[in-house]
C-alpha cells in the first residue's frame, strides 16, 4: 500500500479508528478470494469467519464429542484455543497450538460443519470472539461468512452481500476441488450447506443498508475493483 492510499484509508476510518468491510454471502459466490483480494490491495488485515467453524468443528471431531450432543459441543469450543493469523496473503489457523490451516479444508470437516455452525451456544461463543477481533483491528479489516453484515458487525464502514448464480458457485467450487470430486457431490455440498446454514443466517437477500454485489458474470479482479471503488467513496 502506498503512502497516499494509507492516508487516505486513515481518512475514511477516522483518526484512531478501524475500517471495517463486511462481506457475506453463500458458498461458492467468490467472497473468500474477493475478501482476501480487497484487504491485500488497501493493506488491511482479513477474517475468515467461515474458518473459524471449520476449526471448531475439526476440535469437537478430534475430541470424539458426538456432534448431536449440543451442550457438550457448546462446552468443547469454549474451552478451545483457536489460533488465527488476520494476514491475507496467507491466513493461517490453529487450535490449542495445532495447525490446522489444511485439515480444516478436509471432506469429513465439510460435511460436519453445518451441524456445529448451527449450534447457537457455539455462534454465541464464536461471534464474540469475532467482535473481539474486529474491535482490535488495525487499521481495518475485511470480515466474511454468513452474518457479518448482519449479527457480528451489523456497523461496519461498508457493508456487501455477495451473489452467484447456482451453476455459477457449483463450478467455482469444482474448480477449487480440482477432479478431487463430481459434480453431483459438489451440488450437494454447495446447495445442502446452503440450505443447513440458512436456518440460523440469512445470506440470500441483502438487509437494509446492504448493498449486493452480483459476481455471476465478473471476474475476480472486477469485483475487487468495484469494492475498492466503494471503499473510496466513504472517505
Ligand atoms: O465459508 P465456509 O464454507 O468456510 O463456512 C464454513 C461453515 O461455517 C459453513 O457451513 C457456513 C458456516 N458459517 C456460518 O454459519 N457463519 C459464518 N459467519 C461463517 C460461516
Amino acid at each position: 500500500m502506498d503512502r497516499q492510499q494509507s492516508t487516505e484509508l486513515t481518512e475514511t476510518a477516522g483518526q484512531n479508528q478501524t475500517l471495517v468491510i463486511a462481506i457475506d454471502g453463500p458458498s461458492g459466490s467468490g467472497k473468500s478470494s474477493t475478501s482476501r483480494g480487497v484487504a491485500e490491495r488497501l493493506g488491511l488485515q482479513y477474517l475468515d469467519t467461515g474458518a473459524m467453524y471449520r476449526a471448531a468443528t475439526w476440535a469437537v471431531q478430534q475430541a470424539g464429542v458426538d456432534r448431536t450432543d449440543s451442550a457438550a459441543v457448546a462446552e468443547l469450543v469454549r474451552r478451545t484455543d483457536l489460533g488465527i493469523t488476520l494476514d491475507p496473503s496467507g491466513p493461517a489457523f490453529s487450535v490449542d497450538g495445532t495447525d490446522v490451516t489444511t485439515a480444516i479444508r478436509a471432506p469429513e470437516v465439510s460435511a460436519a460443519v453445518s451441524a456445529v455452525a448451527t449450534n447457537l451456544e457455539v455462534r454465541a461463543e464464536l461471534i464474540a470472539r469475532q467482535r473481539q477481533i474486529i474491535a482490535d483491528a488495525r487499521p481495518g479489516i475485511v470480515a466474511e461468512g454468513r452474518d457479518i453484515t448482519t449479527v457480528v458487525a451489523p456497523d461496519a464502514d461498508l457493508r456487501l452481500l455477495l451473489v452467484a448464480d447456482p451453476e455459477a458457485r457449483v463450478g467455482r467450487r469444482e474448480a477449487e476441488l480440482a477432479g478431487k470430486a463430481d459434480r453431483a457431490a459438489v451440488t450437494d455440498q454447495v446447495l445442502r450447506r446452503d440450505r443447513d446454514d440458512s436456518t440460523v443466517a440469512v445470506f440470500t437477500e441483502a438487509a437494509e443498508g446492504v448493498t449486493v454485489i452480483d459476481s455471476t458474470h465478473l471476474t475476480l479482479e472486477q469485483v475487487i475493483d468495484t469494492i475498492c471503488g466503494m471503499v473510496k467513496e466513504l472517505a
